[in-house]
């Protein structure tokens, strides 16, 4: 146990077996799969290919990668908590219950690819483990970090919204360490690690409408309520009128922003 951070990811703050972490995960995976597979179509990921997905989930990347990479490829999706990964299965996809933060390399490595999305901000020690998933590549293997990124829930117009995005934010910060900053200095963080052929995006969705991106905030919302009241981030008033609002067909504004890093280890 970390004295600055009393939890862990899967202790009782998000993760766990419940169905509304499944419905989250698929609703997260509905707002941030086409573009991630955009890119990792761009990044050349085919067949043949031996790919890490850390912290999988529910395993929707690693379901799209095995079909990409073929029997001739292998995608090892490891998570700390594989309740929702029981039902994965395609040629050439195995499951690992692992730590990504003290576990050794999964079998397979090195890794042609290792892609990890909303992973590392919630890990206090974010720059060891990317070490560690840097030096999982194969020499020319690529990298892709994906990371939650502490904008522009600030700028938002309606207070209700930005007092119950900022809690989310805060609630994750105090009490499993998670950094929604880390991600503005990308690609730093690869850039250091004398990565080659670097490069970054953004992608900031639309919330509202009650589409996938409201559904899984609302679910995030609703399931750090208890911690939120009892932190005093924001009260039980607000909380449930910015549930209101994300289940509002008319409401619409920006949610945080993902930034995405990517490199290649050199040759
Ligand atoms: C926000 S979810 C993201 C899931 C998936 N990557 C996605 O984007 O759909 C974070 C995932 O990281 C996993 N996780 C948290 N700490 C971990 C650790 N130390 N090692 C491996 N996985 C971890 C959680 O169990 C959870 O499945």
């Amino acid at each position: 146990m970390n004295d600055a951070w009393p939890r862990r990811y899967a202790d009782e703050v998000l993760g766990g077996a419940a169905d509304g972490e499944r419905r989250r995960l698929a609703a997260m995976a509905a707002v941030c799969d086409p573009v991630t597979t955009r890119l990792l179509d761009e990044l050349g990921v085919t067949a043949g290919w031996r790919c890490l997905e850390v912290g999988a989930g529910a395993g929707s990347v690693a379901a799209w990668l095995a079909d990409r990479v073929t029997a001739a490829g292998q995608v090892t999706a490891t998570d700390i908590d594989l309740s929702h990964l029981a039902g994965l299965s395609a040629p050439g996809l195995s499951v690992l219950r692992h730590d990504v933060t003290r576990d050794p390399a999964p079998p397979g490595a090195p890794f042609d690819l290792v892609h990890a999305r909303f992973v590392l901000e919630h890990l206090p020690e974010r720059e060891q483990v990317l070490d560690r998933l840097v030096s999982w590549l194969r020499p020319g293997g690529t990298i892709v970090v994906e990371s939650i990124a502490s904008f522009p829930v600030a700028s938002s117009p309606n207070p209700t919204f930005r007092q119950a995005m900022t809690a989310i934010e805060q609630v994750l910060a105090r009490t499993i360490g998670t950094d929604s900053t880390w991600a503005r200095g990308f690609p730093g963080p690869l850039r250091s690690r004398h990565l080659v052929d670097v490069g970054t995006s953004s992608h900031l969705p639309t919330t509202g409408g009650a589409n996938a991106s409201a559904y899984c905030w609302a679910l995030t919302l609703s399931r750090l309520r208890p911690h939120i009241l009892s932190l005093g981030l924001a009260t039980a008033d607000t909380v449930d009128r910015a549930l209101d609002l994300l289940t509002d067909p008319a409401f619409f504004d920006l949610s945080f922003a993902t930034a995405i890093a990517w490199g290649r280890a050199p040759e």
